[in-house]
């Protein structure tokens, strides 16, 4: 099985971003793949990801997407005052834009195609940003990540429902870390579900987040979960785990799960031509079935 991966499309970031997609729908065409994956970050408006996900429409493989924290911003205060918050966006709206367009919302819909299963989450994580985390030098190739925690702290909006109970009362968000629990607990439940199957050979995890220490960038804090890398070690059929929200590649092996990512980022004006571009932010993940390698069974 040949799963095509990127993430971080950031269609809303520039130009450039915008237009390379129709040309991420070509090459895609040429690898067809048997499945396709995008791990989050299009773009803060619902039309923005109605248009890249709309680019892919000609591709007949499975496609899953899995949103990351800019595709869950509510971007207004008066908005999100009004009540309108990133759970309404996460479980009713993208899910939405993803079956009109020919995805599956893959963190509501698990899948399993011809014996591997596939589960996913935005992942989030558990930690306080703010005060110790400003104090860190990014490097300069980096400064978006910071960028990130200062707008999840003011886009980003899960609401306590509770809070919102009383007339009148403000909408209060939830901490971080109830967060990431909360999805990380959904995501346990989804793998256990198809780790149950005998059916499926082998899972697939597709977290925006990175789920493990391994995948940061040396000199920055880790912006994921612990506890999501936890869960992905927690079952055995666990073999690959696609990420996205840091802007470099990835292709490392963390115990026995191979851990990838291969975002676009926020492009460059540069002369480079969009074809070159795409080989740089598109990348393809063999899966050898097993039983192809298995030496038979002697008599
Ligand atoms: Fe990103
Ligand atoms: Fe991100």
């Amino acid at each position: 099985m040949r799963i095509a991966y990127t993430s971080d499309l950031h269609v809303d970031i520039s130009q450039r971003n915008w237009e390379l997609v129709p040309y991420l729908a070509e090459v895609l065409k040429i690898v067809d793949p048997d499945v396709f994956v995008i791990a989050g970050d299009v773009s803060p408006e619902l039309g923005d990801l109605e248009y890249a996900l709309d680019c892919f429409a000609s591709l007949r493989c499975p496609k899953l997407f899995i949103p990351g924290n800019q595709d869950i911003w509510v971007l207004s205060e008066e908005m999100q005052n009004l009540g309108h918050d990133s759970y309404e966006k996460y479980y009713f709206f993208l899910p939405e834009v993803c079956r009109r367009n020919g995805f599956v919302p893959l963190w509501m819909e698990p899948q399993v195609f011809k014996g591997v299963g596939f589960a996913g989450s935005i992942g989030w994580y558990d930690h306080t940003h703010g005060t110790g985390t400003a104090a860190v030098a990014f490097p300069r190739d980096y400064h978006y990540l910071l960028d990130s925690i200062w707008n999840d702290m003011r886009w980003a909006c899960w609401t306590d429902i509770s809070t919102m109970v009383a007339e009148g009362g403000a909408p209060v968000k939830r901490v971080d870390f109830e967060v990431a629990r909360e999805f990380n607990y959904r995501l346990d439940q989804d793998i256990e579900g198809l780790s149950r199957d005998a059916a499926v050979r082998e899972v697939v995890v597709i977290t925006h987040y990175p789920p493990f220490d391994e995948l940061s960038v040396e000199g920055i804090p880790f912006p994921g979960s612990r506890e999501t890398g936890g869960v992905l070690f927690a079952h055995d059929k666990v073999t690959v785990s696609i990420s996205g929200h840091i802007h470099d590649r990835r292709d490392i092996l963390v115990r026995n799960i191979r851990a990838v990512r291969c975002p676009v980022g926020y492009l460059r004006r540069e002369h480079q031509k969009y074809h070159e571009v795409v080989k740089n932010c598109l990348e393809v993940i063999h899966l050898i079935d097993g039983e192809d390698l298995l030496p038979k069974e002697r008599a």
